[in-house]
């Protein structure tokens, strides 16, 4: 059959591991469950199944809107937000509106796949900056933005690395990219940073408009399963990410879900916790097993497991746990796991123990 050229070049998205009985922490999920209030909501929704959702999602951008204006004291418009499949949709649809052939896409090595998936599929050139200590180098990033740059996806914390960038290195780079420019900040796991430093960017965008902020429900929420993302940009931006839009992208499962899900402080608070519990007692025990790993502002710890990735992934999977190997991202000896609950910090950290 007939398809794109394109095509030849590309292969299909492969996602953390799924082993009937595992313990999962190969994809940077939430172990406490779905938000609770997001389930309730959820199952109340499900009699008006015969109607379309609101394609405009307008409730649901009322609420985000408010919340971030909360949080953040400024005023945010709903005119400044789009809902997506997921950010994984949000990716795309920046990339059907600004990348075109002749175009490139600037990005890092080792870095989330579909900024690749995404510039590739609509004809741009990917030029990427390597790693400068585990994390993005928005100096040599910026150094590869020329006229024909069409979008700029920065990854904060990044997956897989687990690290950041701070708001003086994020500012210092918009100043030097042009103003019209779209740079991304995917903030997937933005709930979980920590760090006083880490870009205050709902404020930011006031001085650079060209500034587009990605975030989930998948991660902190624990609504991966209902596909519902959310993007922060100028009105006009989004009205052009509503051309490429497909017109009911978010189901009103997930509409129900998130709306109620943005209120669920408990159940934040308590995600939370259990990250910031679980991650130190992860790193001891990486140190005692003598392993590297990059200190993470994430749900998740990127560590060099010393031999061959894919060996320890099966010998890990063996004892029961699944996690990352990220040989795809050019890291041999490297794997990703996520932050579980005790138990499974634990479990992983036995498996790993015996698998090294
Ligand atoms: C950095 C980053 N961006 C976006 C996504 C996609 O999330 P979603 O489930 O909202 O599509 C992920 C998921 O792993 C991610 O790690």
């Amino acid at each position: 059959m007939r398809v794109r050229s394109i095509l030849g070049k590309m292969s299909p998205y492969v996602p953390g591991k799924l082993q009937p009985g595992a313990i999962k922490l190969a994809s940077n999920e939430n172990p406490l469950g779905p938000s609770p209030l997001g389930m309730k909501a959820a199952r109340g929704c499900i009699e008006g199944a015969n109607l379309y959702p609101d394609g405009a999602a307008a409730a649901l951008k009322t609420r985000i809107a408010a919340r971030l204006s909360e949080r953040s004291g400024l005023p945010i418009e709903t005119e400044s937000i789009v809902v997506g499949n997921g950010s994984d949709e949000l990716i795309q649809l920046c990339a059907a509106a600004t990348v075109e052939p002749g175009t490139n896409v600037v990005t890092s090595e080792v870095t989330f796949s579909e900024y690749t998936y995404a510039g590739t599929l609509f004809g741009g050139e990917m030029r990427y900056a390597p790693l400068k200590a585990g994390g993005f180098d928005l100096d040599a990033i910026a150094g590869l933005v020329d006229s024909k740059t069409a979008i700029v996806y920065l990854c904060n914390p990044n997956n897989p690395t687990g690290t950041y960038f701070s708001e003086k290195k994020l500012t210092a780079f918009l100043e030097s990219v042009p103003a019209d420019l779209p740079v991304v900040s995917d903030e997937a796991y933005i709930e979980y940073v920590t760090a006083g430093d880490y870009p205050k960017t709902i404020q930011l965008r006031k001085k650079f408009p060209n500034l587009i902020l990605l975030r989930t429900f998948s991660k902190i929420y624990g609504l991966a399963g209902f596909r519902v993302g959310y993007g922060i940009a100028e009105p006009g931006f989004i009205s052009e990410l509503d051309k490429v839009r497909p017109p009911f992208n978010v189901n009103i499962v997930a509409q129900a879900a998130a709306i109620a899900a943005l209120d669920d402080e408990d159940f934040l608070a308590r995600s939370r916790n259990l990250v910031a519990e679980g991650k130190p007692l992860l790193y001891r025990g990486l140190e005692k097993l003598g392993l590297e790993y990059y200190p993470s502002e994430s749900n998740f710890i990127c560590l060099d497991a010393g031999k061959d990735c894919m060996a320890v992934f099966e010998s890990i999977m063996a004892k029961g746990v699944t996690i990352r190997p990220l040989k795809g991202f050019g890291l041999k000896t490297w794997i990703r796991v996520t932050v579980g609950t005790k138990e499974q910090n634990k479990l992983f950290l036995d498996a790993l123990a015996g698998s090294i």
